[in-house]
């Protein structure tokens, strides 16, 4: 399994989950960016088409970062060879990381045949031309990628409430890093309940856009609670939720969950989609979350309206901050 990060967001991403340790996943980080590139943490660090901007980044072209990508492909190709699940990060909007992803996703899945799931953030409505780039790009990555994972900064301000921008950034970073990290753990290692290659395959090859929510409680009913916010709170506006084709469950709680507790996750989900979806659910232990769950629901399928309608997002509160993602 291996994570590449693109760009300056991408990077960002991997290098939260180095610092966090992963089991069972390879961090890669590209950039056409030397300085950024400098203190990125990642196992492997690529400096993309040196020749083209001489270490100094693509100032917002994707263009650039296409042909960047190009000119160093089969550095990164061979870096993610014998993966069988590849996670693509980037903060959708800027040059290198938009440009790089829409050439990986092709690339690597015609190179190594692996399941290449897009991890990206949308870019606030008010960046207008970032925001067109931006649209054009996901569209592309639907087609390419088995799956698209979407969080909508337009979206996270609603949940991180009036953050300054780079700490909200940064529970985007976060974010994107739990669920990468969380996926891949509970693949790779043994957990409360293991999820297997096949069940992720089956919900996530060939699916388009996904949306994803997260729930956090430390209270009594602390997974009931978690798991309403996750569907409640999904950080990218989805046309209709019924109309999903798959749903991941993931829950982290302390060594004091239960088995019982953890199914009911999975089976609240249940309930709330129809029947014919197919829900795959995992859990892990976490031993720093003592008397506190945290659930991670992630759609399949989903059709956005990124791009249609621009809303203005309303600010909550700390406390409910805290409760939507506890840990931030
Ligand atoms: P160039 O700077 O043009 O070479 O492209 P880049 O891909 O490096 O751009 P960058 O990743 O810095 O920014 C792309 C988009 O992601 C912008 O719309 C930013 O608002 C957003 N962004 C920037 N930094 C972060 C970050 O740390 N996390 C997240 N989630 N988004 C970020």
């Amino acid at each position: 399994m291996s994570v590449v990060g693109a760009g300056g967001a991408g990077s960002n991403i991997v290098s939260w989950i180095k610092t966090k340790g992963i089991t069972g996943g390879k961090l890669i980080a590209i950039n056409t960016d030397a300085a950024h590139l400098g203190i990125t943490k990642a196992d492997r660090r690529i400096l993309i088409g040196p020749k083209l901007t001489n270490g100094r980044g693509c100032g917002g072209y994707a263009e650039k970062g296409m042909q960047a990508t190009r000119e160093s492909l089969s550095e990164v190709i061979k870096e993610v060879h014998g993966s069988n699940i590849v996670f693509l990060c980037a903060g959708l909007g800027g040059g290198t990381g938009t440009g790089a992803v829409q050439i990986l996703a092709d690339e690597i899945k015609r190179a190594t045949g692996a399941l290449v799931v897009g991890v990206v953030t949308l870019p606030f409505a008010v960046e207008r031309y970032r925001y067109t780039m931006a649209k054009e790009a996901l569209a592309n990555l639907q087609r390419s990628c088995d799956t698209v994972v979407a969080i909508d900064n337009n979206r996270l301000t609603r949940v991180a409430g009036n953050l300054p921008l780079q700490q909200a950034l940064g529970v985007a970073n976060e974010l994107v890093g739990q669920f990468i990290k969380g996926t891949t753990e509970t693949i790779t290692t043994a957990s409360l309940i293991n999820i297997d290659f096949a069940d992720l395959t089956a919900i996530m090859e060939g699916r388009g856009l996904a949306a994803i929510g997260v729930g956090y409680n430390d209270g009594i009913d602390r997974i009931e609670q978690s798991t309403r916010m996750a569907l409640d709170t999904q950080l990218l506006d989805v046309k209709d939720m019924s109309m999903a084709h798959g749903a991941l469950v993931h829950v982290t709680g302390g060594d004091d969950i239960t088995l019982e507790e953890v199914t009911r996750a999975g089976e609240l989900v249940t309930r709330s989609l129809p029947k014919d979806v197919r829900i795959v659910w995992g859990a892990r232990v976490d031993p720093t979350m003592k008397g506190k769950a945290r659930v991670m629901v992630v759609l399949t399928g989903v059709e956005s309206t990124f791009g249609e309608v621009k809303e203005v997002a309303a600010p909550i509160v700390a406390e409910k901050r805290r409760r939507y993602f506890g840990v931030f």
